[in-house]
């Protein structure tokens, strides 16, 4: 029995992806709802976005767009996928997020929006508010989403497992059915039950896994949940060993503060510790070259001359415009000690984004019925082997706004198309979690990625990190069948599983190839 009524769509996240989902299922007329595992909707990747989203820039054309994504994807990205976010992503910018969310982007004294560059663009074409664009459009998007009388927002619940026919219903002939998810178990923070929700329509967009490594820009919830929950039933998942890695994040103690992009695009240069732009070495266009060839070329530079990293220079610029114009990252380098309008910023990569994940077609459908993905969790072949900058948040906005679209249209026009499965109750299970395991559980994780599958890879290390994740994944799981749920306990299981899937999509990619390099 369902232990809450029976919805029509389920949306699992609640970043830009999430929230584009629900608000366009809900604009259908479906009855939505939308859980996070967080304390307040915001929080999540879509959050800490800084450069910006990609717009419409003076001379861009849908062509022009295509082609700058297909040459940063190094070869692998879907032309159609590319096409599809070039030809629509400007106008839902335009109506989902300035004239339907009013996100406060940022104008030009001609009252135009204030478009800014990044590597690997040939136009500038980014739509920004400062450098905090992702608070903008997340802050605005949640706020009209609650303005949708069917739309429902429910934090501290963490989804456990999607719900599927084979895997759940109580009815044994259904595992002849084709593969169909029905919803999902949800852990209830406060009061420690889990939930049922059966829905008509799921949709993950659960968001990306940087934290999987030790050290990332992404915040603490991005470990890896929705890849891990879709491989447990059964969905394919593509290109999961491209994770980029960002090449300017703060040097400074264990955080990995991001330095965006935007710096670059407008004119901070990357040079080593004798003040040298070693970039012009790996790439024509330096600093500018796409994200994959700067990393890597940093990673060099810091190997050949023993420096600890590299520095950012904007110090040419005027200090009131700097101010003004990138006010988060100013104020964050000042805490480190760091005046960013007199001083280089010592920068490091980190792990940043997932360019694979749940393999999805042009409105979200995975290969499970009825389940959709969006946003980070997802692969749309956009994004090939590498990123180009500031496609993620557009990708989020398209992709949710279609999925949610489709799948708020098929819960209410094709309501007999449903049926609703008699799913087995959760199991409790009582033996008190030790919090020093799962500690140094994570600890083994995110430095066995961090060394053995990151930035440069070989196959010693692919098979070193085998070893190790192969034995935790088996332990982490004996544990978790016997203990107290929590949402820690969740985030170790599913990190353990993202990791694996990543790793074992690295050991089968023998070609260098974008953000998969291989040393040997
Ligand atoms: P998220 O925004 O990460 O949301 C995921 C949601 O899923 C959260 O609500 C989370 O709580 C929830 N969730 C996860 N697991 C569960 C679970 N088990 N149960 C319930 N809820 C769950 N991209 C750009 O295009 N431009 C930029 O300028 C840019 N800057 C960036 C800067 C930083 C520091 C970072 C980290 C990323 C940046 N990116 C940028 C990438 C971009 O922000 C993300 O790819 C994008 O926001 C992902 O959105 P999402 O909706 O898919 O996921
Ligand atoms: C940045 O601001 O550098 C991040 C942009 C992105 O990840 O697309």
């Amino acid at each position: 029995m369902a232990h809450v009524p029976e919805i029509d769509v389920l949306v699992i996240g609640s970043g830009l992806a999430g929230a584009a989902a629900a608000l366009a299922a809900a604009r259908q007329g479906a009855r939505v709802v939308m859980i996070t595992k967080t304390d307040r909707p915001e929080e999540g990747n879509t959050w800490y976005a800084q450069g910006g989203i990609i717009y419409h820039g003076a001379n861009d054309s849908p062509e022009r767009l295509t082609a700058d994504i297909l040459a940063a994807g190094a070869g692998l990205s879907d032309p159609a996928a590319a096409g599809l976010l070039a030809r629509e992503g400007p106008r839902l910018v335009k109506e989902v997020l300035i004239e339907q969310a009013g996100v406060p982007f940022d104008v030009d004294g001609a009252g135009g929006l204030d478009l800014t560059s990044e590597a690997a663009h040939s136009v500038a074409r980014i739509a920004h508010y400062k450098d905090a664009t992702g608070r903008a459009i997340e802050s605005s998007m949640l706020a009209r989403l609650g303005r949708e009388p069917g739309a429902t927002v429910l934090c501290r619940r963490t989804a456990v497992d999607l719900l599927t026919l084979s895997h759940h219903s109580r009815n044994p002939l259904d595992v002849y059915a084709p593969p169909t998810c029905v919803g999902a178990y949800v852990f209830d923070q406060e009061t420690r039950r889990v939930e049922t929700i059966l829905a008509k329509e799921t949709i993950l967009a659960t968001g990306g896994l940087g934290r999987v490594y030790l050290h990332t820009t992404n915040p603490a919830g991005a470990c890896g949940d929705g890849v891990a929950m879709a491989y447990r039933a059964g969905a394919r998942c593509l290109n999961m060993q491209f994770v980029q890695f960002h090449p300017t994040t703060l040097y400074h103690a264990g955080e990995r503060f991001l330095i965006s992009e935007s710096l670059r695009g407008e004119g901070a240069r990357l040079v080593d510790p004798a003040g040298r732009e070693f970039m012009k070495d790996y790439h024509p266009d330096g600093s500018l070259a796409p994200r994959d060839i700067v990393a890597r070329g940093i990673h060099q530079m810091m190997h050949e001359t023993g420096a600890e990293c590299a520095f950012l220079d904007i110090t040419h610029r005027p200090s009131a415009w700097i101010r003004e114009r990138f006010p988060q990252i100013y104020a964050r380098c000042l805490e480190a000690g760091i005046d960013i309008t007199t001083d280089r910023i010592p920068v490091v990569p980190a792990a940043h984004y997932s360019c694979g994940g749940i393999a999805v077609d042009d409105r979200g459908r995975t290969s499970i019925a009825r389940l959709r993905a969006a946003g980070e969790v997802s692969c749309t072949g956009l994004h090939g082997a590498n990123r180009l900058a500031s496609t993620s948040l557009l990708e989020c906005l398209v992709w949710g706004t279609r999925a949610g679209e489709d799948a708020g249209r098929a819960a209410i026009t094709r309501p007999s198309d449903y049926t609703v499965p008699d799913v087995a109750p959760w199991q409790y299970e009582t033996e008190p979690v030790d919090p020093a395991l799962l500690a140094q559980d994570w600890l083994t994780i995110r430095q066995t990625m961090w060394n053995y599958v990151g930035l440069v890879r070989s196959r010693r290390r692919l098979e070193r990190a085998h070893q190790i994740l192969r034995e935790l994944h088996m332990e982490i799981g004996r544990f978790y069948a016997r203990s107290e749920l929590s949402d820690e306990l969740i985030g170790l299981r599913n990190g353990v599983q993202t990791s694996l899937a990543v790793l074992l999509a690295a050991m089968e990619a023998r070609e260098s190839r974008g953000c998969h390099y291989r040393v040997d």
